[in-house]
């Protein structure tokens, strides 16, 4: 038996106020459209923005439903959107926001897979913003960082 350790290192920013000008919008707007979510049984209001190679900015925020497990997070909607709409271009940056909280929103177990399958059909890194309504914003170079071991494409025939 040996022992592994996966560790990866992301930078913590006080405030939105020390990121490039460029970052600060893309948080802002992730966290301004986290007001259009639909979410009347959790009342967590998380928002998406992303940006592409060509600088196009998407948003988006999440979108429940009475039946549970039908709702969507806000960033799997907005990739999808994405994907779907703009397949040859690439997802640089993402930013994840909410109101309801004063901390970074680390992104659920399922968004990570599916940022994950982005990067890897990209063969690029996206970069993560992760943000509560105020204080600190977390920068995370790759999805892949906050999902080791994990599963892709690699592993299927
Ligand atoms: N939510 C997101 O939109 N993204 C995440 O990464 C975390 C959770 C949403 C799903 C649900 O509508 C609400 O937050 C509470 O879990």
């Amino acid at each position: 038996m040996k022992k592994e350790k996966i560790s990866f290192e992301y930078e913590v920013f006080d405030s939105i106020h020390d990121l490039s000008e460029e970052n600060k919008v893309l948080v802002s707007k992730a966290n301004h459209i986290s007001k259009s979510a639909y979410a009347p049984y959790s009342k967590f209001h998380v928002g998406a923005a992303v940006e592409l190679e060509d600088g196009q900015v998407f948003v988006s925020s999440n979108q429940e439903n009475a039946s549970y497990p039908v709702g969507t997070c806000a960033e799997r909607g907005l990739l999808a959107y994405v994907n779907a709409n703009f397949p040859n271009i690439k997802v640089k940056k993402l930013a994840v926001s909410t109101i309801n909280i004063n901390v970074p929103l680390p992104p659920c177990g399922m968004c990570r897979q599916y940022i994950l399958e982005i990067e890897k059909k990209q063969n690029d890194n996206i970069a993560l913003f992760l943000s509560g309504n105020e204080g600190q914003v977390i920068k995370v170079d790759a999805a892949k960082d906050l999902l080791p071991l994990n599963f892709t494409e690699d592993f299927l025939d």
